[in-house]
């Protein structure tokens, strides 16, 4: 063989083994990343929120404050799981619809409403919001969240996260 040849020979190997891992690198792209969404995209996303229904809104006492819970599945990835809790429903005299989450903005207790004395209490640090759900004791600083809520069909629905 002439060394002529020989380069010719490892010039069109060099040649088809570079146009092969092109080939294949740009096939193995294609269908890895559609292949790589599929199964990854569910495992990273969470549950987003949604609107639950809670019920007929006249069910709702003018002038207190009520426990409405909740329970509906969430899919978090690959799991559906549960989620249960609750919120409070400030219905003024005139039906007028405050929605408050029961989360504490401190450490995320869930607060109770005490209509002996008129505040929402968290138990776990003594933490206290008024009837506005603003803060008046204890370590909490910010003021309980005002959930979005609608009435469709004559129904209270309070969106959750
Ligand atoms: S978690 Fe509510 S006061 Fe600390």
């Amino acid at each position: 063989m002439s060394s002529k040849t020989h380069k010719q020979k490892i010039f069109f190997n060099r040649r088809a083994f570079i146009k092969t891992t092109v080939l294949c690198s740009g096939a193995a792209i294609l269908t890895g990343i559609p292949l790589a969404t599929y199964f990854i995209s569910p495992a990273l996303k969470k549950g987003t929120g949604k609107w639950v229904d809670f019920g007929a809104v006249e069910d709702l006492s003018p002038g207190s404050i009520e426990m409405l819970s909740y329970e509906f599945m969430v899919k978090d990835g690959w799991l559906v799981l549960p989620q249960r809790g609750f919120v409070w429903a400030k219905t003024n005299k005139d039906r007028n619809i405050k929605i408050f989450s029961s989360t504490c903005t401190h450490l995320a207790c869930n607060v109770i409403w005490r209509e002996e004395t008129n505040f929402f209490e968290c138990p776990c640090h003594s933490g206290r919001f008024d009837t506005d759900g603003q803060p008046i004791a204890g370590p909490p600083t910010k003021p309980l969240s005002v959930l979005e809520h609608k009435i469709e069909d004559d129904n209270l629905l309070v969106y959750l996260t």
